[in-house]
């Protein structure tokens, strides 16, 4: 997909990934970026508005956990700019100790999200279709027991963008999905991992978190705007330290038809 022109959606876009992300979109002559996320940071929208006045660039205030902040932000964002060519689903929490939260913000949101933007994007109900990037993580390729409701959340999430690519779906919205996996990337989501932990007790897999090389948000962002311009119907992409790998997971049941 030729990014140039085009109106983007980006949930969580003032993260640590999000922020790299936009400022690589940013480089591709979008018509319009409209970042929702939970606060608002003025000095990086007015810096991103001063370096791209070309591209119109506003804000929408949503808590993901919200259904109706996600279809306020939604609807006030059609009207602005009729319609809508990409999502990216971004937005992220790690933190065990918060169960329902975790489940919340990586996986109910990303859903929420995702239903409420094909309600605009979908051919089959009058949308131009698009494309939707949902961030996984490799705690979504497999269990990570670290962080087991991350993990059990962000598999969730990868299942069901891979769902969402049915070809069978696409025939009728056109909107492709695409799965992003990051490995770990330096931003304030893995600040103080010892706190986050499913259980409280020390065990040896903390200390081999805290010494896992990390990628530079901004190598993760330049792979995951590619992922966006190949934008590959199905795909499963792990970026990891500075490398795309697609991913192939394959189907391991097989329904015996009567
Ligand atoms: N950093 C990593 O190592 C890593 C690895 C794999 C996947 N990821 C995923 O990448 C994405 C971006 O994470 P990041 O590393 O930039 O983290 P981050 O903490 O820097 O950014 C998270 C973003 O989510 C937003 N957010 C949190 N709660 C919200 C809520 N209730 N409503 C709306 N927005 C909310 C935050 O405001 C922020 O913009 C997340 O989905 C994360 O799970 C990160």
């Amino acid at each position: 997909m030729d990014l140039a022109g085009k109106n983007v959606v980006y949930l969580g876009g003032f993260g640590g990934i999000g922020q790299k992300c936009v400022q690589e979109l940013l480089r591709r002559q979008l018509k319009a970026l409209a970042v929702f996320d939970l606060t608002e940071n003025a000095e990086a929208l007015a810096e991103w508005r001063t370096g791209t006045p070309g591209t119109d660039i506003f804000y929408q205030q949503v808590d993901i956990t919200k259904k109706e902040d996600i279809e306020a932000a939604y609807n006030a964002t059609a009207e602005r700019l009729g319609h809508f060519d990409v999502v990216v689903n971004g937005s992220g929490l790690m933190n065990d100790r918060l169960v329902e939260l975790t489940i919340q913000i990586n996986l109910l949101g990303v859903i929420q999200s995702t239903l409420t933007a094909l309600e605009y994007m979908d051919k089959s109900k009058g949308g131009r279709g698009g494309l939707i990037v949902n961030i996984s993580s490799v705690a979504g390729l497999q269990p990570t027991a670290l962080m087991a409701i991350y993990s059990a959340a962000k598999t969730g999430t990868t299942s069901f963008t891979r769902s969402m690519a049915n070809p069978i779906y696409f025939a009728h919205s056109g909107v492709s999905f695409v799965t992003i996996c990051p490995g770990f990337t330096e931003t304030p989501l893995l600040d103080d991992i010892s706190s986050k932990t499913t259980f409280t007790y020390h065990t040896p897999m903390l200390d081999m978190f805290n010494r896992v090389r990390r990628q530079k948000p901004e190598d993760c962002a330049r792979n995951l705007v590619q992922a966006m311009e190949q934008a590959k119907n199905g795909a499963v992409l792990m970026l990891e330290l500075g490398e795309t790998q697609e991913i192939d997971i394959p189907d391991f049941w097989k329904p015996q038809i009567e």
